[in-house]
This record gives C-alpha cells, sequence and structure tokens, in this order.
C-alpha cells in the first residue's frame, strides 16, 4: 500500500515531529513508502537562502537516523521534483480561494505576520500534489493536518469528477497517542517549530539533562490527582500521552502505574532519553559525512518516476497537449 507524507525543513525537529510523524513513518516503512523534505513548503516563510539550504540536508540526516532506510522507501527534496509545483498549478485551478481562506492554519499564520505570502495561501494546494503524484492511499501526519488531508481529498474527488477517474483519493493516519503533542509550559498550544518556546519544546538533539530538566518543569496541575483528562488536566494527559507513544502502550495504563507527577516525570524523561539518545548519536555521525546528497539523488530519481507518469495523466485529463 502506497504511503507518502512530507516535512518542513523550517527548524529544528521536535519531539512532535518525531511522535506525530517521523516515528509513524518508520512503522509504515516499506519500498511502496515516499517520504519527502518539503523546502517548497518552507519558502512560505521568510528564510535565508544559505539556511534552508543547510536546514535540508539536517532534516534529511534526521530521518534517517530515526530509522527511515533509503534503501527501502524513498527519501527525497520535493523541488528535485519538478512535477510538483507543476501538479499545484493544476489543482490551484480547481480549489477554489474561499475553501484556501478557510483553512484554520492560514488563518493563524497569516494573523501572526504582516506581508503574508501568496504561497501561504496556497500551500495546502501544494501538499495535495504532493501527495496525489504518488497515488497515495495513507498520509501518516499529527493531528494539524487532518484539515489539509480533507482538502487534499475534496480535490482528488472534485478533480475525477470534472475530468474523470484520475487520483487515488488519500486518508490521513494519526497516531493513537500523542498525534498532537502541546507545549510543556503551555499545554494548550501545540509544541512548534514556528513558536520557538524553550523550555516547551523538547528537540531531537537535547541533551539528557535538557530533557530531564524540561520535563521536570513541565507545567502540570495542583489537585494531584493522576488521572487522563485532556480537558481538566491537559498538562498531565500531554505527558502521559508522550509516556503512552515512547513505551507503544495507552495513556490510561500508564496513569494507573503511577502516584506521584514527580515518578511519572523522572520516567518519562529516562524513557525519552533512551530513545532519543542513540537517534542523535546517529544523526552525528551522518552529519559527518555527505553521502546523503547521493542519497537524495536516488531517491529523486525513483519518485520521478512516479510523479511524472501521474503529472501526465493529469494534464491529459484536463486539456493540455504535449509538447515535443
Ligand atoms: P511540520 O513541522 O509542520 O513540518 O510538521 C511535520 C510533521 O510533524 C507533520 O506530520 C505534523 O503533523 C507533525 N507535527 C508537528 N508538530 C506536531 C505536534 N506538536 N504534535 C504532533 N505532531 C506534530
Ligand atoms: N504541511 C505539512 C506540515 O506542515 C508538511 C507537508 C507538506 C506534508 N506536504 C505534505 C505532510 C504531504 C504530508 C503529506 O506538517
Amino acid at each position: 500500500m502506497r504511503v507518502f507524507s512530507g516535512i518542513q525543513p523550517s527548524g529544528d525537529l521536535h519531539v512532535g515531529n518525531y511522535l506525530g510523524a517521523i516515528k509513524q513513518w518508520v512503522a509504515a516503512q516499506t519500498s511502496d513508502a515516499f517520504y519527502c523534505i518539503v523546502d517548497l513548503h518552507a519558502l512560505t516563510n521568510p528564510v535565508e537562502p544559505e539556511i534552508l539550504r543547510e536546514r535540508t540536508r539536517e532534516i534529511a540526516a534526521w530521518i534517517v537516523a530515526a530509522g527511515i532506510d533509503p534503501d527501502v522507501s524513498t527519501l527525497f527534496v520535493q523541488s528535485h521534483v519538478p512535477y510538483h509545483a507543476q501538479l499545484a498549478w493544476l489543482l490551484e485551478c480547481v480549489a477554489s480561494y474561499g475553501e484556501l481562506t478557510r483553512m484554520t492554519q492560514f488563518k493563524e499564520k497569516s494573523a501572526l505576520q504582516d506581508g503574508v505570502r501568496a504561497g501561504l495561501l496556497t500551500y495546502p494546494v501544494l501538499m495535495a500534489a504532493d501527495i496525489l503524484l504518488y497515488d497515495t492511499a495513507d498520509v501518516p501526519v499529527g493531528d494539524d493536518q487532518r484539515q489539509h488531508l480533507e482538502l487534499a481529498r475534496n480535490l482528488a474527488e472534485r478533480f475525477n469528477n470534472r475530468y474523470g477517474e484520475t487520483f487515488q483519493v488519500p486518508r490521513a493516519v494519526t497516531p493513537a497517542s500523542a498525534a498532537r503533542v502541546m507545549d510543556l509550559q503551555d499545554p494548550t498550544r501545540k509544541m512548534s517549530k514556528s513558536v520557538a518556546s524553550e523550555l516547551g519544546t523538547v528537540y531531537l538533539d537535547d541533551r539528557a539533562d535538557a530533557i530531564a530538566r524540561k520535563i521536570s518543569k513541565a507545567v502540570t496541575d495542583t489537585d494531584g490527582a493522576m488521572v487522563y483528562d485532556w480537558d481538566r488536566k491537559p498538562g498531565l494527559a500531554n505527558l502521559l500521552d508522550m509516556f503512552a507513544a515512547f513505551e507503544g502502550s495507552d495513556p490510561r495504563t500508564v496513569a494507573a502505574r503511577y502516584q506521584r507527577y514527580g515518578d511519572l516525570k523522572r520516567e518519562l524523561s529516562e524513557l525519552m532519553v533512551e530513545s532519543l539518545t542513540p537517534i542523535a548519536a546517529r544523526y552525528r555521525a551522518l552529519r559527518e559525512n555527505d553521502a546523503l546528497d547521493d542519497v537524495l539523488a536516488r531517491g529523486a530519481a525513483k519518485a520521478s518516476v512516479v510523479a511524472s507518469a501521474t503529472y501526465a495523466r493529469a494534464a491529459q485529463a484536463i486539456g493540455l497537449t504535449r509538447g515535443r
């Protein structure tokens, strides 16, 4: 079954990216999985060209360090496969201005910026193009991407109805726990690369002592009851969710094992350190050699074979002529 997902090279990876996305990518890894570093998406926000180039390589190294084997799945950079931008244009002429202005992420991000880039509005259409180019069935993502996935489904169906059966209609796959990891200092806000909150965010390359400090200072509540309840105790629920996700269990089972927040926090940071330290060590080793450029070139070549065929199908269906 075809799996596709993407991640922006837009900042340092945190435990939300890991639990919401990358850990699921590893679990879904087969020769039918395509994982993409979406550098074109990162252009929707201001970024220095050299920084973007650097981050693209960093993210590639993190993904491999986390367990994606580029000899099994296809790992590539979005801009290396020109059909993404090309299909995005066709889909922009299927999407409506109204539905794009209604996207929650666009409303939130555009409210915080001056000189909002047009690409921020059309961002989810490019994301739909990413997914639809690969005849994707499953898209492993965090909960914040559900609405964008819904749009991708709508665009696929609308295109198929208007121009004939062309695209497979994809679905979002979110993890059972930790689909939305919250900021440790403000559990009503999601942990995010763009809104850096120093104590609130655990980065994948944080050292053991930093992880322990951040978890021990995580905001909880004062009633002390070990109950998994997102409405009344979001800080605690966030910790229980992360624990369950790292351990592969259920947040209520975790809650039943502990009486005191302090004990839960201490064992959670041990579990996190145990899971993240080997990944960070592999990351540092990968950054020291530059074999990754070859890996990404091979990935782009594999991706292009699939993407060019789908793009040709869509261009034909919509009424474009073939150049010679
Ligand atoms: P982004 O950092 O926006 O490129 O997101 C990359 C992937 O990580 C997407 O699948 C997101 O849904 C996921 N993700 C980002 N932040 C979180 C979070 N706080 N909790 C869970 N998943 C997240
Ligand atoms: N928009 C996604 C995010 O910010 C990243 C992304 C781009 C993506 N294209 C994708 C995710 C295709 C899944 C599939 O997290």
